[in-house]
């Protein structure tokens, strides 16, 4: 059995009250059988690490450097976020690879560098739109996919968590049918099982793109899609613990 997970991504969003907010919301919630984090913005990480103690909330980030330390202006490393508690990291974000210009490459290096520092990567896939008309999505998911599962040890493997992201139902309004989502975490995991088959079944898929409240439950009934990676919707807290419970 997969446990779901629902990470909320704050992007470059929230505020110290903000995170306050979501540490007593959620002191109050019992999440015993879903796993959820939050991956604010870094500067509200300690803060968040404080809030959160007495909560069943994981904490996140957004992206690392792939270095442990040197002359990187304004970056920021696995060890040091390891250091504030951070258990997550999400990787290879379609907002990283476009406006950031990360490669494939680039991801995997960051992947490798979160390993190293014991964080639980979530590496972010997804087609653009103009990759689907023209009937490339899967060609271009597995190729992301591929690029660094097929790189990585067995042991890191199991660390990974997968999320599918279209890119054109991120912060849109525009979801992906449950059907479109299954159908593409369905080829993610039969590529995974060409590796592994136990590890692919236990493998974490996580959908993401204008996820809500109202939306949650269909997608998260879907056979192979384990959790959410929620931008917008996580930003209000009733919404963000609504789609939490319909996960667990
Ligand atoms: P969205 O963002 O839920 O606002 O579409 C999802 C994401 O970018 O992770």
């Amino acid at each position: 059995m997969r446990k779901p997970l629902i990470a909320g991504n704050w992007k470059m969003n929230g505020s110290a009250e903000l995170v306050e907010t979501f540490g007593r919301a959620f002191a109050e919630i019992d999440l015993m059988s879903v796993d959820v984090a939050i991956h604010p913005p870094f500067p509200y990480l300690d803060a968040a690490r404080q809030a959160f103690a007495a909560t069943p909330l994981k904490l996140g980030a957004q992206t690392l450097n792939p270095l442990d330390s040197g002359a990187r202006t304004g970056e920021v490393s696995g060890q040091m976020l390891a250091e504030f508690g951070v258990e997550y990291v999400l990787v290879g974000h379609s907002e990283r690879r476009q406006l950031y210009h990360e490669s494939d490459e680039q991801v995997y290096e960051r992947v490798i560098a979160a390993l190293g520092a014991g964080l639980k990567p979530i590496l972010c896939v997804g087609e653009t739109l103009e990759e689907r008309d023209a009937g490339l999505s899967e060609d271009v998911v597995l190729r992301q996919v591929g690029y660094v599962m097929a790189r990585l040890e067995p042991g890191q493997r199991q660390q990974m968590t997968i999320a599918y992201e279209p890119v054109w139902a991120i912060g849109t309004g525009r979801t992906a049918t449950p059907e479109q989502a299954q159908q593409m975490m369905a080829a993610i995991r039969g590529y995974q099982a060409g590796f592994d088959r136990e590890l692919a079944d236990a493998l974490r898929l996580l959908y993401g793109g204008s996820m809500n409240a109202g939306n949650a439950q269909e997608l998260l009934a879907q056979q192979d899609i384990d959790g959410g990676l929620i931008g917008g919707a996580s930003l209000k807290v009733d919404d963000f613990t609504a789609i939490c419970q319909s996960a667990g």
